[in-house]
């Protein structure tokens, strides 16, 4: 077993013993679910990450504009950094800062931009962004540009995700902008797709949170025990993934241990879709009330340029 922070634990025990058992997404992301998840970027039913990818080409020039100049870009949840490369190639930024909790993965990644990008400054902060985080002092806090592509917004519900952004505001000044992407709703047939996938690697990936649990806490989870399963719960505007035991199934950690019933399921992961007005309303409930949004032609997903606007900027001199 892994050396393991208490709080992980017992954030990992708490959601394992609730009556409806829960994973946090976070914890897909070791080093083999880090990678499964790049394979899930490739995959032809998986649209946003090339949806996002065209979106950004085509309007290049108008987001170049739109962001003016921009001192440092910061990216939480960074991984692999492929995305911000190109970014800051764009813009032709002086400093890149990318957060991750996966400290390998945003090192590789950190390390591939520092060679290919010699004129930018390249820092990596390893953190979980779903809590605090401080940035060191020397980072100047004018004309940040906060980079949060991929929808990863989505995997938090309504109130987290104004939570977060609310967050993500206070380290930028007057200036300061977001450019955030955000999957939109669309029919049940594409989305459900996308994360039930005919090679099966969505699959791998759901199930591979078993392996980092079983390191993390010392369970003996087995992963042929289990089904993935993920379909778009229309109600709460948001894709379901689960975990479902395929029999019936002892799991133990030191210290405590859990039968599942066959059929029963662990949530792993939500990932909420939006409607380009419903997407507003949440940048405006967290204070970003001036935006500028680029969607593709079959207005499938929306990269958002956000700041504060008058309003909030007033409230808060
Ligand atoms: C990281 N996040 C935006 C992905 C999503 O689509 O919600 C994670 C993912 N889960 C299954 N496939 C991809």
């Amino acid at each position: 077993m892994k050396q393991v922070d208490v709080a992980v634990k017992a954030e990992i025990l708490n959601g394992l013993k609730k009556k409806q058992a829960r994973l946090a997404p976070k914890f897909f992301y070791d080093q083999k679910g880090s990678a499964l998840f790049t394979q899930i970027t490739s995959l032809s039913e998986y649209y946003p990450t090339r949806t996002e990818l065209e979106i950004m080409n085509e309007n290049s020039p108008a987001i170049l504009s739109a962001v003016g100049a921009c001192s440092t870009v910061i990216e939480p949840g960074a991984g692999g950094c492929e995305k911000a490369e190109r970014l800051c190639r764009l813009l032709q930024v002086r400093r890149f800062v990318g957060v991750d909790i996966s400290a390998d993965y945003l090192t590789a990644g950190v390390n591939r931009m520092k060679s290919v990008l010699p004129g930018t400054e390249v820092r990596a902060i390893p953190g979980d962004i779903t809590k605090r985080i401080t940035l060191p002092k020397d980072i100047p806090r004018d004309r940040r540009l906060i980079f949060y592509p991929g929808s990863s917004i989505g995997n938090f519900d309504p109130e987290q995700a104004v939570r977060l952004l609310t967050r993500m505001r206070s380290h930028l000044d007057a200036e300061g902008s977001l450019l955030i992407g955000v999957d939109l709703i669309k029919s049940t047939q594409v989305l459900e797709a996308a994360y039930n996938d005919q090679l099966g690697v969505t699959a791998a990936f759901n199930l591979n949170i078993l392996n980092h649990v079983n390191s993390l806490i010392g369970a003996n989870f087995n992963l042929d025990d289990w089904r993935h399963v993920a379909w778009f719960n229309a109600s709460k505007a948001r894709i379901e993934m689960h975990l479902e035991a395929r029999g019936p199934t002892r799991v133990s950690w030191p210290g405590g241990k859990r039968f599942f019933s066959v059929g029963e399921r662990i949530h792993t992961e939500n990932s909420y879709k939006y409607t380009p007005e419903s997407f507003s309303e949440l940048l405006k409930r967290a204070g970003f009330d001036e935006q500028t949004p680029w969607t593709d032609q079959k207005s499938w997903y929306t990269m958002v340029l956000a700041r504060q606007g008058s309003v909030s900027r007033r409230v808060a001199s």
